[in-house]
């Protein structure tokens, strides 16, 4: 679904340039949910923007589906760490944004389904409310609504879950998990927490601090689903120490 080959960003900065990522090469299957980790500023949400197309390689290739990314391609669905919903617009309404701006959809077409989401999300009851009028957690799964409506193969979230509490990202966590098993897209995942990664992927990658090149892939290998008490198992644990280990040998904490 996803396949980097040599991938090497290089921002201009001041009559210079910094290196942000250099020889990244990564796939990952349809339908899998990998996750990516490593310390900040060693070009996670840099590698989500180039395969969104957000963000031209300086060397290396991005393909999504077999093509070559050029450009934004329309079969994606991105959330980032802030919902970004429209205070105007209700629940509904902000959904339905996704289908307005792409114009070749047929709007009223996408109603029903877009109160299908509010249901999954549930939201049952709030979709002509407003943005303000719904807890931090609610206005992010809006977001994810938002991004799910058009039922693009391909999510790509950037910490989605970073302006939440701990325990409502627990949440959303075991949220993110169900829908997933309901709907099996491609995702995505940059977190800072191991542990959360740990907890919904089929894999974790981890990255090295700057220029970010991928340090080792781990594979996740729990069963599905997952509740929260896994977080305390011996396997589970295995798991975050060996991700916290390699976070370690880049400088973290
Ligand atoms: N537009 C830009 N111009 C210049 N440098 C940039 C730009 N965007 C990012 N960088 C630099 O590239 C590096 C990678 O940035 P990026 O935002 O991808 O990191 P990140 O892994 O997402 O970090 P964090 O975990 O803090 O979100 C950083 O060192 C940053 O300073
Ligand atoms: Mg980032």
């Amino acid at each position: 679904m996803i396949t980097l080959d040599g991938v090497h960003l290089t921002y201009p900065h001041k009559g210079g340039s910094i290196e942000a990522l250099t020889d990244v090469s990564f796939s990952a299957r349809e339908g899998e949910f990998l996750s990516i980790v490593g310390p900040s500023g060693c070009g996670k949400s840099t590698l989500i923007k180039i395969i969104a197309g957000l963000l031209p390689t300086s060397k290396g290739e991005a393909r999504v589906d077999g093509k070559l990314v050029r450009g934004p391609h329309p079969n994606v669905g991105i959330v980032f760490q802030e919902a970004t919903l429209l205070a105007w617009r209700s629940v509904l309404r902000n959904i339905m944004l996704q289908i307005e701006v792409r114009q070749e959809f047929e709007n009223d077409a996408y109603v029903p389904r877009a109160r299908d989401l509010i249901k999954l999300a549930g939201l049952d009851g709030f979709e002509d409310r407003y943005p303000w009028e719904l807890s931090g957690g609610m206005q992010q799964r809006v977001s994810f609504c938002r991004a799910l409506i058009h039922d693009p193969p391909l999510l790509l979230m950037d910490e989605p879950f970073g302006a939440l509490d701990a325990m409502t990202r627990d949440e959303m966590g075991v949220w993110l998990q169900k829908t997933w098993m309901e709907r099996a897209r491609t995702v995505l995942f940059v977190t800072h927490d191991i542990g959360e990664a740990v907890f919904l992927s089929d894999r974790v990658m981890v990255m090295t601090a700057r220029p970010g090149r991928v340090k080792e892939i781990m594979e996740i290998d729990l069963p599905r689903p997952r509740e929260l008490r896994i977080t305390e198992e011996i396997e589970f644990v295995k798991y975050v120490s060996h991700a916290r280990r390699l976070m370690h040998a880049e400088g973290y904490y």
